[in-house]
C-alpha cells in the first residue's frame, strides 16, 4: 500500500490535511520535506520535515509523530521560494529517487535573496533521519507524483509598447500576470519577467544571424518565427542556468551593460550571448510579434534549465 499524491496527513489526534507538494535538497538529493495543505486553513499550506512522517498507512493516508498543536509550529510554504523539476534540471535526481517529475519542488538559489555565495542551498539540507525516513520516502514520492503531459500553452499576452524603450542595445524589463496550474493546484496568478532588447542591425545579426527564429508546438508544428528584421528581441526572464531572475546591470567591465544573474553570475550580452558563468546557453528568446501601435505580444515558452539545448517545457 502506497500513498497519493493527496494523502490524507493525520496527527497523533485527528487529520489536519492533505500531502500537497514534496521538497528535495538539490545537494544531497533527499527529501526534506513534505508540504501539507491545511483542511480549514484557507488554502493554507505547512512544510513539515520527512522525519515527521511516522507511518504511511495507506495509499490515502500517512501519520505524523506530531499533534495537531504541535503540527501548527511548522512554517508556511512561501511559494516564490522553489521551482519545479519541470523549470530546472538537477542532474540525475530524478533517477536517484526513481520517480517521475512532478510537483516537486527544489529551493531557490539563496543569492536571489541577498544571501552570501557560499551559503547557496546550504540551509535547505534537511537531512533529519535521511536513513530512516528514505525508505518511506521513496514510495511515497513513487505514487505522489503524476507526468503531466500537456500541450504547450502558445497564447499570445501583451506585455506593454515599445514606447518604454528610449535607447537601443540595452534590457527593458517588461512584466506580464498570467494564471498558472501546478499538478493538483487551483490556478494562481503569477506575475512574469521578458527583458525587450530594442537592436542594432549589429546586434540583430549577433541574434538571428539572418535566419528566421521558428517556434514549434508540442507535436513539432511551427507555430510561430521571429523575423530577423524586426528590430527587438524578447528574451525570457529566467537564466538558462537554474531558472533565477537576472538584470541588466552596468558592472565595471561592462560600462555599457550587460544581463548579470546574481545566483552563479551569469554574464549575457544584449544579444542573448553568453559571456560569462556557468549558463549552459544563451538567453531564451521568446516568440515575439509587434502591433501597429507598438504593443509587444508574447508567447510565454518555457525550455528546461542546465541544458545545453532549448527542450521546450511550457
Ligand atoms: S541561475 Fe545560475 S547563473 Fe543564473
Amino acid at each position: 500500500m502506497q500513498p497519493k499524491l493527496t494523502a490524507k496527513a493525520r496527527c497523533t489526534d485527528k487529520e489536519i490535511g492533505r500531502i500537497s507538494k514534496v521538497i528535495v535538497d538539490p545537494l544531497s538529493h533527499e527529501i526534506s520535506h513534505v508540504v501539507i495543505q491545511v483542511n480549514h486553513g484557507q488554502a493554507q499550506e505547512r512544510k513539515v520535515p520527512i522525519g515527521e512522517i511516522q507511518e504511511v498507512v495507506s495509499e490515502e493516508e500517512v501519520i505524523l509523530k506530531c499533534s495537531s498543536d504541535e503540527f501548527e509550529q511548522f512554517p508556511g510554504i512561501d511559494r516564490d521560494r522553489y521551482v519545479t523539476l519541470k523549470e530546472v534540471e538537477i542532474a540525475h535526481l530524478e533517477e536517484h529517487l526513481a520517480v517521475e517529475p512532478g510537483e516537486i519542488l527544489v529551493p531557490l538559489p539563496m543569492l536571489e535573496r541577498g544571501m552570501p555565495r557560499r551559503t547557496f542551498f546550504a540551509n535547505m539540507t534537511h537531512a533529519v533521519g535521511a536513513m530512516i525516513a528514505l525508505p518511506i520516502a521513496y514510495p511515497v514520492l513513487k505514487y505522489l507524483m503524476k507526468p503531466m503531459y500537456r500541450t504547450f500553452d502558445n497564447s499570445w499576452f501583451n506585455i506593454g509598447n515599445v514606447q518604454k524603450i528610449k535607447k537601443e542595445n540595452i534590457g527593458v524589463q517588461f512584466k506580464f500576470t498570467r494564471g498558472v496550474k501546478e499538478a493538483f493546484m487551483p490556478e494562481e496568478k503569477v506575475t512574469k519577467n521578458v527583458w525587450v532588447v530594442k537592436t542594432t542591425p549589429q546586434v540583430l545579426d549577433k541574434v538571428y544571424g539572418k535566419k528566421e527564429k521558428k517556434f514549434e508546438d508540442s507535436a513539432g508544428k511551427v507555430i510561430w518565427m521571429n523575423k530577423p528584421n524586426v528590430p527587438y528581441v524578447a528574451y525570457s526572464g529566467k537564466c538558462p542556468h537554474l531558472g533565477c531572475g537576472y538584470k541588466w546591470r552596468r558592472v565595471k567591465k561592462y560600462p555599457d551593460g550587460v544581463f548579470l544573474c546574481p545566483c552563479h553570475l551569469s554574464v549575457y550580452d544584449e544579444a542573448g550571448i553568453v559571456l560569462d558563468g556557468p549558463a549552459p546557453r544563451r538567453l531564451d528568446i521568446l516568440p515575439m510579434q509587434l502591433t501597429a501601435s507598438g504593443d509587444v505580444k508574447i508567447i510565454d515558452v518555457v525550455y528546461k534549465a542546465g541544458v545545453k539545448e532549448e527542450i521546450r517545457l511550457l
